[in-house]
């Protein structure tokens, strides 16, 4: 299944024009984690008391999210950046498909509402045009600690073994280190009777986040962030306020933009030791990186082809994968990037040697030849983190380029054109319906044509 957004006109409707060639100057502000404030929105259903959002993402995932917590009765009120949520009245039933599909995140209130109420239905959040985006690692961490599950058309219903009130602590080994299932079984066991060890777990900045808001909340958790983390269940938890780190992966991308166009920019906040793999990567391929508290400066320099292999934090992150192709299109030399965690994230491919770039793939490996500069071109955008790298590459292409596909972007980025824009980028939102795209052949694009465009 590919979870393309359902809302087709949506995709005809917009796309962004960028004229290639700028430079980008000045500072970006960085918006909080999208992938910090998804989970953070899930145990929120941890607690009947009220938990204060800050620094949260103006993204249309973020309100997906929303949509699927108010349809179980919470209450949401929003104000700027803040989310106030109040969990006390949650009525429990089968959260509805249309609203979970496409959303991964959706799939991780299932901890939080079986440690809380005893029960959960959430349909499969299915697959993805980045890979089969498998649950197994949830489902067998929830019934290690005593959740009875079984998946019924399509629908995972979790319960508690009869008899028991709670679920109750175990060990769990992780087979990979499944950042979703490390947050499900966190949420899980935060409630549970006794002690939780869960090994091999995942350690990404915003399993830390979570931790850290559940803390504050009364759990009692234990080396978040590293290997082994340790849950000791409590009776309760309550309310707090908490302020969404940074997102790492939107700064990494505004990173990337400036080494691809030879520019400098400074992005804040951030926190600098969330991005070492890819700063480590920026330096290798030329840029100069000068790092002050909460800020990072680039200066964009000549780019030299170097290497990456995706792994889990704190290795290279598989979400920056794309963005950083995009700036290897146009480096001296020849480069390898290899996916190691999604089996069909090179999307972008296709796309980017449709705009002069040289790259062959095999097995989930991406052999890139440096060309000089890249054409601009009418582009769909099939996935978030490809829509970001094909408006990278059409930053540094010699013409205009038109970038299709914007439901996709507007999950990850906030405002993404403005803050380009801010940065001295050319580059335009604009309704498909009343203007006229011109192919770099001049001819004028209309709607059947740009259906047909190939998606990356
Ligand atoms: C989270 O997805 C992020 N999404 C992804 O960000 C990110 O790419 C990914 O972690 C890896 O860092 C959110 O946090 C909402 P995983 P998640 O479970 O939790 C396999 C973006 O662009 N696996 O760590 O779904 C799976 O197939 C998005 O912002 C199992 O085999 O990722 C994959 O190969 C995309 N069984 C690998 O683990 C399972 O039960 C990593 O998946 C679960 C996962």
């Amino acid at each position: 299944m590919v979870c393309v957004s359902k809302n087709k006109s949506y995709l005809k409707s917009q796309h962004l024009k960028i004229i290639g060639q700028k430079t980008l100057r000045g500072k970006v502000k960085i918006s909080g984690a999208k992938n910090s404030a998804l989970v953070l929105l899930a145990a929120s259903l941890l607690t009947d008391e009220k938990i204060i959002l800050d620094n949260v993402p103006l993204l249309t995932d973020i309100e997906k999210m929303g949509n699927i917590l108010k349809n179980l009765g919470v209450k949401l009120h929003n104000k700027d950046h803040q989310l106030i949520i109040d969990s006390k009245n949650i009525s429990i039933q089968e959260l509805p498909y249309e609203l979970v599909n496409g959303l991964r995140a959706s799939f991780f209130c299932i901890g939080a509402l079986l440690t809380r109420f005893g029960e959960a239905s959430i349909p499969l959040p299915g697959g993805c045009n980045i890979g089969e985006r498998p649950i197994n690692e949830h489902i067998n961490g929830l019934r290690a600690l005593g959740a009875e599950i079984i998946i019924e058309r399509d629908v995972v219903k979790a319960k508690l073994v009869k008899k028991k009130s709670k679920l109750f602590g175990a060990n769990i080994r992780l087979n990979c280190p499944s950042v979703g299932a490390t947050e499900t079984l966190i949420m899980a066991a935060s409630l549970a009777e006794g002690r939780t060890v869960i090994e091999n777990a995942a350690r990404e900045p915003e399993i830390q986040d979570l931790c850290q808001m559940l803390n504050k909340m009364g759990a009692k958790i234990y080396d978040s962030g590293k290997e082994k983390i340790i849950i000791d269940g409590v009776h309760k938890l309550h309310g707090c306020t908490h302020k969404v780190i940074p997102d790492r992966i939107e700064a990494g991308t505004f990173l990337i933009a400036a080494a691809a166009t030879s520019s400098s920019i400074t992005v804040s906040p951030v926190i600098p030791n969330h991005l070492e793999a890819v700063l480590n990567k920026l330096e290798e391929s030329g840029s100069k990186i000068i790092i002050k508290g909460n800020s990072i400066s680039i200066k964009g320099n000549k780019i030299k082809a170097v290497d990456i292999k995706t792994a889990p934090f704190p290795g290279f992150p598989t979400d920056l994968q794309a963005p950083f192709m995009a700036l290897m299109t146009i480096a001296k030399g020849r480069s390898k990037i290899t996916e190691t965690i999604f089996e069909n994230r090179m999307n972008h491919v296709e796309l980017l040697n449709q705009m002069g770039s040289s790259i062959t793939l095999k097995n989930n490996i991406a052999y890139i030849n440096g060309v000089k500069r890249l054409r601009g071109r009418t582009l769909l955008g099939l996935d978030l983190r490809s829509s970001a790298a094909l408006i990278i590459a059409a930053l540094t292409s010699d013409s205009i380029s038109y970038v299709y596909g914007l439901e996709h972007l507007d999950r990850g980025y906030e405002n993404f054109e403005l803050k380009l824009s801010g940065l001295g980028i050319k580059i335009k939102r604009q309704n498909t319906n009343n203007v006229n795209i011109i192919d770099e052949q001049n001819t004028i694009l209309n709607k059947k044509d740009i259906s047909e465009i190939k998606a990356a």
